[in-house]
């Protein structure tokens, strides 16, 4: 018998109803957390006619402040074509076919369109994707609650799953089919689940990236990944005006650390002197450190929970990953819950933790060699630095080792 011919097919949202004190109401998919997973998710959804409501703890101001990455790869802006959130991607993002490895002095560029049979990524920022995504559920009547406290998944393990929640002082509860945890590393899904249940794969790494925004043209029209005896650099951007720069620090700096003069001296010691020496400097007008690490949660379904992107897996920025695993995980879930709702098949979401986490490893494998490659390590002493650079003279100078980067970068099938 199929699930929707047993009987838990849902019933539509329903206007809520108060009983004691709790407001009630019911969707087919409670969503937790309004990051770029959920809100793509929620727009798949919404699209495909499945009723679904998105509940974050954070204001949507608070969410649009938050500075991320911005490299799609092909993959993941095809899907905010598909969720009806591109257009502006499409008009303003940056289609790039390569990026420079800069090292010992010289820098060689990764020609990815190339070298990937005609594959390219787009430069956008995380921020405006999740602006996009926000605007579109505004305008076709997603239900999101902001600012919604002490969310709670219960019961997945059975049947009948519900997600409470506070706002303004009144209690709420959702009742739904399935609970999708979107809601980031530090969010309630994941720590919902026993421990028993769950099994955690992690590498802390032993420094920080410091990042700024600058109002400032890009030192090249593509990236440039910098790796230099000092540590690490990445030159990346927002735009034709707007730089985004990165240095490896301790992991104990502090950002009244780095004065802008200091990060300016930084980053132009760590890059081949002509990049140096047209490198454009100004006021920041962000400034933070963020800690590296490499993080899986297995499995990623739990009943009828379903982990999706950073709830379930971090990655180091280096790879600039992060995204768009979250959007790959969407892909699988989306596709398992239409499946599941068009004809009662549960044979996707069945399937969703194995698929979603052979591609993550993969791209976990990837985030860590690149953070290997190019990052400089407290033991790792001239003969690392060594290694290291003749690693990537050889990604360079051999086709084959090239084309496995630019692979990897552009990003695996779905
Ligand atoms: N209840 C409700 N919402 C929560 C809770 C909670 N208890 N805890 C966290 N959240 C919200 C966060 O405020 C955030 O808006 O969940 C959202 C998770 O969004 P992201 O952290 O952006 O994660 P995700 O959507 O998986 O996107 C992955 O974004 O964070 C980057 O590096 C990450 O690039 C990657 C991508
Ligand atoms: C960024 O632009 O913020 C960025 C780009 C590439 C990365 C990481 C971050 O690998």
């Amino acid at each position: 018998m199929s699930i929707a011919a047993a009987g838990l097919r849902p019933h539509v949202v329903g206007q809520g109803t108060h009983r004691e004190d709790t407001v009630f109401m019911r969707t087919q998919v409670a969503i937790i957390g309004a990051g770029p997973a959920g809100l793509l998710l929620g727009q798949l959804l919404t699209n495909a006619g499945i009723d679904n409501v998105v509940l974050e703890l954070r204001s949507a101001d608070y969410v649009l402040s938050r500075v991320r990455a911005g490299v799609l790869e092909e993959g993941m802006a095809g899907m905010l074509d598909e969720a009806g959130a591109g257009r502006r991607m499409r008009a303003e993002g940056l289609p790039h076919d390569g990026f420079d490895l800069a090292f010992d002095g010289g820098h060689h560029r990764i020609d990815l369109h190339g070298l990937s049979g005609g594959k390219r990524v787009m430069v956008y920022g995380q921020t405006e994707v999740t602006h996009d995504l926000m605007e579109k559920r505004r305008d076709t009547g997603g239900l999101s609650v902001y600012e919604a406290v002490n969310v709670q998944p219960h019961d997945f393990d059975g049947p009948n799953p519900y997600v409470t929640y506070d706002k303004h002082g009144t209690s709420h509860r959702i009742d739904c089919d399935f609970v999708a945890g979107c809601d980031g590393f530090h969010g309630v899904s994941r720590r919902s689940v026993p421990d028993s249940a769950i099994t955690a794969y992690e590498r802390v790494y032993p420094f920080g990236w410091l990042g700024i925004l600058a109002e400032i043209p890009p030192v090249s029209h593509e990236l440039i990944y910098a790796n230099h005896p000092r540590g690490f650099a990445l030159c990346s951007m927002r735009s034709m005006t707007r730089s985004r720069y990165y240095v490896q620090c301790p992991l104990d700096d502090r950002v009244e650390d780095w004065s802008d003069d200091r990060f300016w001296d930084e980053i132009r010691r760590r890059l081949p002197a002509d990049v140096a020496e047209r490198m454009v400097t100004g006021p920041s007008f962000e400034k933070s450190i963020a800690p590296l690490r490499s993080f899986v949660a297995e499995p990623m379904r739990f009943g009828r929970l379903f982990l999706a992107g950073d709830a379930a897996h971090i990655v180091p920025p280096t790879g600039a990953k992060g995204l768009n695993l979250a959007a790959s995980d969407v892909r699988y879930l989306f596709d398992g819950l239409r499946e599941y709702y068009a004809d009662g098949s549960s044979a996707g979401i069945d399937d969703y933790s194995r698929r979603a986490l052979a591609r993550v490893w993969k791209a976990e494998r990837f985030s860590w060699w690149m953070t290997n490659t190019l990052h400089r390590f407290p033991d790792q002493g001239a003969f690392g630095q060594k290694i290291q650079e003749a690693e990537l003279n050889y990604l360079v100078s051999s086709r084959a080792a090239s084309t496995s980067l630019a692979e990897n970068y552009v990003g695996l099938p779905y």
